[in-house]
């Protein structure tokens, strides 16, 4: 069993849910023992076989306290098996050239901070009502629209997909390296 830690940071909520998903997966499918933190109070990684990073999007760059952390932690990031998912407006997500904006940002904070992480992906998260207006909230209220405002535009089974390519590379790259077991999961 491999401990790995889910670090995220979140303002409307919904890349903490992915980060909660992921980690339900990873116990539910692997057995393993994850712990789902916020990036500005997340554990020493010292501890952590794996680390999974998962980061809101905001102008076609990572929230900065994501950003923040990749570039303090990028040493400790790129010592163990790693993995990075990114969450962006459902209009954005399907965006060639907002998709092309963010694969540039992310080129560039890789050979900035010298941070590879093995499994990347990108999923839609929720639609900012600070995009569409009150006025729009009001006249939406109760209908699909409002409950995808809810739940997110999120494909649960890319996301399954993410932990389950990840969980591969984690494997392997475990089968070299010995197991930590004893350390008690934290929040
Ligand atoms: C103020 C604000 C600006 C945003 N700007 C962008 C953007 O430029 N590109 C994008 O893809 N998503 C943008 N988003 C959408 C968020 O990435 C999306 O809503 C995501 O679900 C937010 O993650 P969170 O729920 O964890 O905060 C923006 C959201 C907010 C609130």
């Amino acid at each position: 069993m491999a401990e790995v830690l889910i670090v995220y940071a979140t303002e409307l909520g919904h890349t903490r849910r992915i980060a909660e998903r992921v980690a339900s997966e990873m116990m539910r499918s692997a057995g393993h023992r994850p712990s789902v933190a916020s990036s500005d109070a997340a554990p020493d990684l010292g501890r952590f076989d794996a680390v999974i990073v998962g980061a809101p999007v905001r102008t076609s760059a990572f929230v900065e306290a994501i950003e923040g952390y990749v570039r303090d932690h990028a040493g400790d990031l790129g010592r163990r098996p790693s993995a990075l998912f990114s969450v962006c407006a459902p209009d954005d997500h399907d965006d060639r050239t907002c998709r092309d904006a963010l694969d540039a940002y992310l080129r560039a904070l890789q050979h900035e901070t010298g941070w590879y992480p093995d499994v990347i992906a990108s999923f839609a998260g929720v639609r900012p009502y600070t995009h569409i207006g009150m006025a729009h909230q009001v006249l939406t209220a109760g209908t699909p629209e409002a409950a995808e405002h809810e739940l997110g535009a999120t494909d649960w089974d890319a996301v399954s997909g993410f932990v389950e390519a990840f969980l591969h590379h984690l494997h392997r790259a475990l089968g070299a390296r010995p197991v930590s077991s004893t350390h008690p999961a934290s929040t």
